[in-house]
């Protein structure tokens, strides 16, 4: 049985926010949520969250997360934030401890570190070159005897450079019999949890130390530059998984992945992309710069032409889109489809090889296959109060400028003249025209200055 104890309940203060440090994003998604979802890759874990500043944003953020929360009513050191977690432990089985500022930790590792606790305790440490400012790990004949904070530290003992990252893995039975011991007799006057070693180790038992497998799963963060810096290294080793299966990017620190991109073979983007949620690219997929694309699978061979929006869509194989166009969620793009410069689509199906190329908005509309919609061409899809749809046929050509007052629907190869407001269905193959007659006036003068 496996307990997950994550500390969320400082301030942060460094971050100078009105928000929980745990809640700051770093890719997109706030820093706890990175925890949460490496736990739950684990083999049915039981999580207690213990919260502190900002708690009830805390606890709306994770509602759709299986958690259990503990207040800790005052911040009086990590072992205090421990203590608050007991009550929820189970008798027996094991308990990470885990930070929400700490956010890169990977299932892998926390894995090993389970499996390492074969002890009642295990620890994640590493060696650094800048050990300022955290725990150190002594040692006596290799084995760990104790954990020195760095205001605690002796000279000999801020000479060591490996370091307590904070996480562990120990028995419950342990946690019980220790953390209610805890005393803040030190030079912070907290309660410590990194004693709970030095007592473990009074009464003989061994501690298992294991090292992270990248340095990054450790990193904490505690102000914006820390956070900066860590969604750097965080993207950097994203793009470089994508380089490795074959992705070419313009320039790898020109592009963000706020969630997962997955990509097909021979995949091209260019700069200044934000990948966001999940995103799908197919074969041959070109991206060029400047685009934001959010929760949407794009087929083989697509191309998306500079500066546009893509939004909960699907788009189908050799589909073109841009430059500036807003795809809108709901959007379904069949194979071939183009969409050009200055179109909006929401909601929308638009049939293999339909074009709309410039100017328009297409929302609530259900097109067939080969159809072409002129420049400027609307779907009045809304009368203040309702939404209506507009379907239009296969083969169907709308003249530029035309408004399609939905409900409305145009029979299959039906032509609508330019310039018309069509209110009423228009019928198969023939041309459907609703304009005012051009006139010509005979005795009219311009004007004259
Ligand atoms: C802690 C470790 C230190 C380790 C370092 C790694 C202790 C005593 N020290 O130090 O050995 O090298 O982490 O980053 O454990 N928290 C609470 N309630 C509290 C206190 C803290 O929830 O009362 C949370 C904080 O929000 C934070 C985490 O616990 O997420 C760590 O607390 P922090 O005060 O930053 O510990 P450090 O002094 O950095
Ligand atoms: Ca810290």
């Amino acid at each position: 049985m496996l307990n997950v104890i994550i500390l969320a309940g400082g301030k942060g203060t460094r971050m100078h926010s009105a928000k929980p440090k745990v809640l700051q994003t770093l890719a997109g998604k706030p820093l706890i949520c990175h925890v949460l979802d490496s736990v739950a890759k684990l083999d049915n874990p039981h999580t207690i969250v213990v919260d502190g500043f900002g708690g009830e944003l805390v606890r709306k953020r994770l509602q759709s997360y299986p958690v259990l929360f503990a207040k800790q009513k005052e911040q009086l050191g990590t072992g205090d934030a421990v203590k608050t977690a007991l009550p929820h432990l189970h008798a027996t089985g094991k308990s990470l401890i885990l930070y929400g500022d700490v956010p890169l930790i990977s299932p892998k590792t926390l894995q090993q570190l389970i499996d390492a606790n074969s002890e009642g305790i295990a620890m994640l440490t590493a060696i650094v070159d800048n050990p300022f400012g955290l725990g150190r790990i002594v040692r006596q004949g290799g084995k760990v005897i104790a954990i020195t904070e760095q205001k605690d530290a002796n000279e000999r003992e801020q000479a060591i450079k490996e370091i307590n990252s904070g996480i562990y893995c120990i028995d419950n039975t342990l946690l019980q019999q220790f953390i209610p011991k805890l005393t803040n007799n030190n030079a912070q006057n907290e309660y410590y949890l990194t004693d709970v070693i030095k007592m473990a180790v009074d009464t003989g038992i061994g501690i298992t130390t294991i090292s992270p497998n990248l340095a990054f799963e450790i990193e904490g963060v505690n102000d914006r530059k820390q956070l900066a810096k860590l969604e750097r290294t965080y993207q950097a080793y994203l793009i470089t998984k994508l380089q490795e299966q074959g992705v070419q990017f313009a320039d790898p620190s020109r592009v963000d992945i706020r969630g997962t991109l997955v990509c097909g073979q021979d995949v091209f983007i260019d700069i200044n992309t934000v990948f966001a949620g999940n995103v799908v690219l197919g074969d041959g997929v070109q991206i060029d710069a400047n685009n934001i694309i959010t929760n949407t699978t794009i087929g083989a061979n697509s191309h998306i032409k500079a500066s546009c929006v893509i939004d909960d869509s699907t788009l189908g194989e050799r589909v073109s889109v841009g430059p500036f166009a807003h795809i809108r969620p709901k959007t379904v793009l069949g194979d071939s489809v183009k969409i050009g410069n200055f179109v909006e689509t929401k909601k929308s199906l638009l049939g293999v090889g339909s074009k709309v190329n410039h100017l328009s908005y297409i929302g609530d509309c259900q097109m067939g296959q080969a159809v072409n919609v002129g420049a400027g061409t609307i779907t009045c899809n809304y009368d203040g109060v309702h939404k209506f749809t507009t379907t239009i046929g296969d083969n169907a050509f709308i003249g530029s400028n035309t408004s399609l007052v939905a409900p409305v629907s145009i029979g299959v190869g039906a032509t609508i003249g330019a310039g018309s407001v069509i209110s009423k269905d228009a019928p198969e193959h023939k041309l459907s025209l609703a304009r005012a007659r051009q006139v010509v006036i005979e005795h009219w003068q311009r004007p004259k200055k």
